[in-house]
């Protein structure tokens, strides 16, 4: 990963995007990465409001990682993309590419599809979304779907679409700025209740943090305990047994295929 902080914008993109021409135009001093990351807590930390104080929960982080954005002008770029981000976001809900705007952005300017960070087209999340619900349609229990590899949440964003709400969505992630894109999405899309844990998904006891994204109050929370996590604790449940049973839910397992690949290996393209 150390490869991506090296990533640089050196000229404005030519782009249909106004979000993706505003991370351009800040990045024109910082690296790629580094402002997209920021933007990506910045954005977080503006979806949480404390009622008591009226600023963010998260009011000390957003103001570290804005510090290092001197020029004001700079400053006032990351609000124009958010406002660019949720209005692209809300033009292409209905849309058959959907609306995974940060998951395109990563994979088309950041990742470049290293570590095995290409995202599922949309057409095919629907797909398999849709014979999700086809199997468990019958069913009378809710529910609990979980991508163990989540990228930017795309999955759990058609399975929202197609399965409903009614239902649980998890997600988990091992790089933290799929977690923090997953967060947003779910928020942006309204999958209240859902969670998006920061985790080896291998290791039973790795946590690094998780976020839960609510309703009531309305907001994305951190959750900084292992133990008050919800996720962590099926997700450890659930890799010392087949099959977790709770509450009358079933878990289902996206089969998102991950595997340890060397790291000029492209053949995760014959995924899709
Ligand atoms: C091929 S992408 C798939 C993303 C998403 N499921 C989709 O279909 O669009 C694989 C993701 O798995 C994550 N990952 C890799 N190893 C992991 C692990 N051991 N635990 C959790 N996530 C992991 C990567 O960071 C990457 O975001």
């Amino acid at each position: 990963m150390a490869s991506r902080h090296r990533l640089k914008a050196t000229t404005a993109v030519p782009s249909k995007s106004k979000f993706v021409e505003s991370i351009f135009l800040i990045s024109q001093r910082f690296s790629l990465f580094t402002v997209f990351d920021d933007f990506l807590t910045m954005s977080i930390a503006a979806c949480t409001q404390n009622p008591k104080t009226g600023k963010s929960w998260y009011e000390d982080e957003y103001m570290e990682r804005i510090a290092k954005y001197k020029d004001s002008e700079l400053r006032h770029e990351f609000s124009k993309a958010f406002a660019y981000l949720v209005d692209e976001m809300e033009t292409r809900f209905s849309s058959p590419e959907g609306n995974d705007v940060l998951g395109e952005f990563f994979e088309q300017h950041i990742s470049n599809g290293r570590n095995g960070q290409f995202f599922t087209p949309n057409h095919i999340c629907r797909f398999m979304a849709q014979m999700t619900h086809d199997e468990t349609k019958e069913m009378e229990t809710s529910l609990r779907i979980l991508d163990p590899a989540c990228g930017s949440g795309r999955m759990l964003l058609a399975s929202h679409k197609i399965c409903g709400r009614g239902n649980e969505y998890y997600g988990i992630d091992i790089d933290l700025t799929c977690v923090k894109m997953t967060a947003l999405n779910l928020f942006f899309n309204g999958v209240f209740g859902s969670e998006v844990l920061c985790a080896n998904a291998l290791l039973p006891e790795d946590f690094v943090i998780s976020y839960h994204v609510s309703f009531l109050p309305l907001g994305i929370f951190k959750i900084e305990k292992k133990e008050e996590s919800r996720l962590w604790h099926l997700l450890k449940n659930s890799l010392t047994e087949d099959v977790l049973r709770t509450n009358g839910s079933e878990i289902i397992l996206d089969p998102t295929p991950f595997s340890e690949r060397k790291k000029d290996d492209s053949t995760q393209l014959d995924l899709f």
